[in-house]
């Protein structure tokens, strides 16, 4: 997954491809490189590392030229290195590239015979030898269509030509391609995001369109080279927090700003009069649903897991939560009245939208909970419930997922409601508890520097376990996946019923264990479970909410969370496990927004 951008204007691009570029860096970190048509000839630019390596080289070495394309890359094909970086250029022809071409070694091997050179370790160079090669005889609409046409695999493509100085080419398939209006100067970008600074007009390549744009003019094609029109969305005005403010990083003020962003998402959805959820447009009737699929990948996946129990226990509907690279190549047999639950931060994760092409082509009814409202997701799924948390910038998920949960815990409810299945007062009860969660949420954040502490002796173990029953159990597999992410400690989220069953002879003297024991209907069990650990010799954190002053004096840390009704200790929850994950990497020195070999936005399988 990488990002792309492509500009053609009247004036200097450059340092716009730049800013661009800074802004897609979510979808890649590896290596950065912009071409531009400079004084008749490709300039073609590169580096490994972040688009500050780029801009520095740029600095010293400046690229002229009115049209270009750029690219951040996380590496698929071949190392990280300037080689591999995008674009790749022949003489006449300069790509950039985000996806997988997966016939690429076939593809090389034809080209290869013909007596074409290739240069590096990449599936892309594929399109620029087959552009190059078919130029020498084809128009440039032929030449496009029929490289295209021999490719499988996605691709979103910028491409710039020698011959054709005022154009660059975007073309799509199974990766995101957005179209960006400007004054003067049209563009081509992985998300419209990329684009806002420049312009709030957009339209969305569907699969297999390509476009051709110039300073003045975007013109369409469809699969078959047809010249079709596009609907122009103008984009929402929304203020687009992409700064860091006063904090250190995106992290730590993505992770402060849930006391906020959890209030907007509950106000959007609840008639503050009525004090009704309001969801409207439900794809099926909530009465007829027979089973609820929920499908993510990583944290999305978790609030999966976590509403799965929600859900089974305020409604009669069986759920199953699903991961969506394992989901989408499952021979599933669709039936009628099922309801198919994609959530997504970004909107764009690869295998998560193949998931909901797949049931959409079973004509099944789809449902996105979404935080990016103009993504590939949203616009595919058949009603979108989006979860108001703003730009996550931070690699880490961490408001989001407190959206994502928000929404799903509202959305079991409401099926609840609709169904007859929760009494009236109950059904209040919890929108009112629900209502004073972003309280609760700033009340835990303001003890943060307990958890600052803590952090301390996490920093030198080689692992940790994350344990939780019930409730608890998806928040322990999220608390896991924050530490390993970004402070790169190994550490597993388990039930902690399964212990005993083989993870428990992990357990030896000093290794940090995270007991997640809410006063719930659990509690018991999951508090003997912890005993067995500190048996052990385990080093516990005690995450609860229960006041009592001993549970067990060999308990090496506890972290009180304030009481609630005790569907909502996993959101409570969430933040201590946040803050130790980030606390753990700062003082390991990790690079905390952009963790290595990640990506905020994974477009390839
Ligand atoms: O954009 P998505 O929510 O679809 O992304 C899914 C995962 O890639 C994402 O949640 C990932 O696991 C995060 N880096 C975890 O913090």
């Amino acid at each position: 997954m990488c990002g792309i951008i492509g500009i053609a204007s009247n004036k200097s691009v450059s340092s716009n491809i730049i800013q661009a570029l800074k802004k897609l860096e979510y979808r890649g970190y590896d290596s950065a490189g912009l071409s531009t048509i400079d004084n008749g000839e490709i300039n073609e630019k590169k580096c490994s590392g972040r688009v500050n390596n780029l801009e520095k080289m740029l600095f010293q070495n400046p690229s002229n030229g009115t049209l270009g394309i750029g690219h951040v890359r996380w590496a698929t094909h071949g190392i990280p290195n300037e080689v591999n970086a995008h674009p790749h250029s022949s003489e006449i022809v300069s790509v950039v590239h985000n996806g997988i071409i997966e016939n690429s070694n076939f593809l090389k091997k034809e080209l290869i015979n013909k007596g074409h050179k290739f240069k590096s370790q990449t599936d892309t160079e594929v399109i620029t030898l087959l552009l190059t090669d078919y130029l020498k005889k084809d128009n440039l609409i032929d030449a496009i269509s029929k490289t295209l046409e021999k490719l499988e695999g996605s691709f979103a493509l910028g491409i710039i030509f020698k011959e054709h100085k005022n154009l660059v080419v975007g073309a799509r398939r199974g990766s995101p391609l957005a179209v960006g209006y400007g004054h003067n100067e049209n563009y081509i970008g992985s998300d419209s995001y990329a684009l806002k600074t420049m312009t709030n007009k957009i339209s969305y390549l569907d699969d297999g369109d390509f476009c051709i744009l110039t300073n003045d003019k975007i013109e369409f094609f469809n699969s078959k080279r047809k010249k079709i029109n596009k609907e122009v969305s103008i984009l929402s005005n929304d203020k687009n927090d992409s700064d860091k403010g006063d904090f250190k990083d995106f992290m730590s003020k993505e992770i402060d700003e849930q006391q906020i962003t959890s209030k907007i998402c509950i106000h959007e959805y609840i008639d503050k009069i009525r004090n009704d959820i309001n969801f409207y447009n439900f794809s099926i009737d909530p009465k007829k649903i027979k089973k609820i699929r929920l499908i993510g990948c990583g944290t999305a996946f978790h609030s999966c897991l976590m509403a799965r129990y929600w859900i089974e226990e305020i409604t009669s509907i069986p759920v199953d939560s699903e991961i969506a690279s394992e989901f989408r190549y499952r021979k599933i047999r669709f039936n009628k009245d099922e309801l198919y639950i994609f959530v997504s931060q970004s909107g764009e994760t690869a295998d998560t939208f193949a998931a909901l092409q797949m049931c959409k082509k079973n004509k099944a009814s789809t449902c996105g909970i979404i935080n990016v409202t103009e993504s590939s997701i949203a616009r595919l799924a058949d009603f979108v419930l989006p979860i108001y948390a703003g730009p996550e910038i931070g690699v880490a998920s961490t408001k989001a997922f407190i959206g994502q949960m928000i929404v799903l815990y509202l959305l079991s409810l409401k099926i609840s409601n609709l169904r007859n299945e929760i009494s009236k007062d109950d059904y209040l009860k919890k929108i009112k508890d629900l209502k004073n969660l972003p309280n609760l949420i700033k009340k835990t954040l303001s003890k943060q520097n307990e958890i600052q502490l803590i952090a301390r002796d996490f920093i030198n173990s080689k692992g940790a376990m994350f344990l939780g029953r019930g409730y608890s159990y998806p928040i322990a597999m999220e608390g896991a996946l924050k530490l390993k992410e970004l402070s790169y400690i190994h550490a597993e989220g388990y039930p902690a019923g399964e212990m005993k069953h083989g993870p428990l002879a992990l357990i030896e003297d000093g290794i940090p264990v995270v007991i997640l024991a809410p006063r719930d209907r659990y509690f018991e069990k999951t508090i003997s479970n912890m005993q067995e650990v500190i048996a052990r010799g385990g080093k516990v954190l005690l995450i609860t909410d229960d006041d009592t002053e001993i549970i067990s004096e060999n308990i090496r840390f506890k972290f009180q969370i304030p009481k609630s009704n005790y569907q909502l200790n996993s959101f409570l929850m969430t933040i201590p496990l946040q803050l130790l994950a980030y606390h753990v990497a700062l003082l390991k020195n990790c690079d905390i927004d952009k963790p290595r070999n990640l990506a905020k936005s994974v477009t390839v399988e």
